[in-house]
């Protein structure tokens, strides 16, 4: 895939309306008070925002929040197959769900950041965003309603595409920023694609600069640390940093599918009996390619999944029943910040352990914390790793941390990102 694209700095913007498309799917508080407990996503998309506002652009920004149903029965289905008792979901509780995913309290946090008016629509291509886009003048900005409202938008239904497009205008442009969802073949990420002149904002430039920049021309030694709980959801991305790392490394529930497939003992730990097989092809495939595949060597036992279990160090593969591995051991600690050391670029996707739980999150706070001391590029995939990092307080000491989950991890597993393909080539 070519990621030298076109970006804002290479169109002209000026008295024209720009549609943006951004991630702007923070985590908002559980009880539905509308408070964004995160506004990274927000924060990472003002450069661009700023740069079309001062060069005379009107700005119509537009994202979609959480994963709404946009209609009744889909929801109904979803939520049955949840096991909702169907008599129970009326149309007053969708809409609730819906209310609770609307853009207002986006808006109110853009216009705080920027320091200036965010005009809210009501709808993402319906009359009130028609007619304020219509309106929207130079140096201005607009934020449609979640684009997930509208059926088409992840379906990628080029009406809706066509709709949003006609927004901006005959002479309008296209910017994505939403590095988050370059992944989703969406109206609003893609297709829009097809109507306007496509191009990249900052976000997305620095994304593909980066990680792109890591896997096709890696500062050598390159070690990839790859952790999280399930192999199914890494093996793209063990398959394809094969190809290219030097060194590998296996830590967080994962590793206890690998130590099983090995004949070790793994207690009640996580396993995927399916992916036992797919995980020997991997240690086969290192082997062949000559990267150096690391597996914990000990790791930190518990009597059960709570933050005040009982725990101990044991050998890898010499769990005892009863008991699950929730974090490396003191020994694989310090083989992997030992690998991290000299590493050129690391990357790194996926926690170590149970760092939620105190108690185990030693394992992946080293890590963090070698990241920080050495000298490579470090790099680290959206999702549970970013927020390990953060919370445990190393954000600032890391080269670049993506806003991207999925779309971080479809990028390391080399697939093609349809939010990316479709901007112009530079
Ligand atoms: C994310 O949070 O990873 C992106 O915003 C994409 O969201 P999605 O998984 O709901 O498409």
């Amino acid at each position: 895939m070519n990621y030298n694209k076109k970006t804002v700095k290479d169109v002209d913007v000026k008295g024209k309306k720009v549609l943006l498309r951004c991630d702007f799917n923070v985590p908002l508080a559980k009880d539905g008070s509308g408070v964004i407990t995160d506004d990274k996503r927000i924060r990472a998309a003002l450069p661009t925002i700023q740069y079309l506002l001062e060069q005379g652009a009107a700005v119509i920004a537009c994202s979609h929040l959480g994963k709404p149903e946009a209609s009744f029965d889909k929801w109904v289905k979803k939520q049955t197959e949840k096991g909702k008792d169907p008599a129970t979901l009326t149309e007053e509780k969708w809409q609730k769900t819906l209310k609770e995913l609307r853009m207002e309290p986006v808006a109110k946090r853009l216009g705080e950041l920027l320091g200036k008016e965010v005009i809210l629509a009501d709808d993402v291509v319906g009359p009130d965003a028609t007619a304020k886009a219509a309106a929207l003048k130079s140096g201005e900005i607009m934020l449609l309603q979640n684009t997930r409202f509208e059926k088409g938008e992840t379906k990628g239904d080029p009406e809706l595409a066509k709709k949003m497009a006609a927004l901006a205008g005959a002479d309008g442009v296209y910017v994505s920023d939403a590095f988050g969802a370059v992944h989703r073949a969406h109206a609003s990420t893609a297709v829009v694609a097809d109507y306007l002149p496509a191009v990249s904002g900052f976000l997305i430039q620095k994304e593909l600069e980066i990680i792109g920049g890591a896997l096709a021309a890696p500062k050598r030694p390159l070690v990839a640390i790859l952790g999280g709980s399930k192999v199914s959801s890494k093996i793209g991305v063990i398959n394809n940093l094969l190809e290219i790392a030097d060194t590998i490394i296996i830590g967080g529930g994962m590793a206890y599918t690998f130590s099983a497939a090995q004949g070790g003992k793994v207690g009640n730990s996580l396993l995927e009996e399916d992916w036992k097989a797919y995980s020997l092809e991997m240690v086969e495939k290192a082997k062949q390619k000559g990267v150096k595949l690391l597996l914990p060597v000990d790791t930190v036992i518990a009597d059960k999944f709570a933050a005040d279990a009982n725990s101990q160090v044991v050998k890898s593969g010499e769990i005892p029943d009863g008991w699950e591995g929730l974090d490396i051991g003191p020994e694989t600690v310090k083989l992997y910040c030992d690998a991290v050391k000299d590493a050129g670029t690391v990357i790194w996707n996926g926690p170590m352990g149970v760092f939620e739980f105190e108690k185990f999150a030693v394992g992946t706070k080293a890590v963090a914390e070698a990241l920080s001391e050495t000298s490579a590029i470090t790099i680290i995939g959206g999702g549970d790793s970013a927020a390990a990092v953060q919370q445990l307080g190393y954000a600032d000491k890391m080269t670049h941390i993506s806003t991207g989950g999925g779309a971080s991890l479809e990028f390391m597993e080399g697939k093609e990102l349809p939010g990316v393909a479709c901007l112009l080539d530079a």
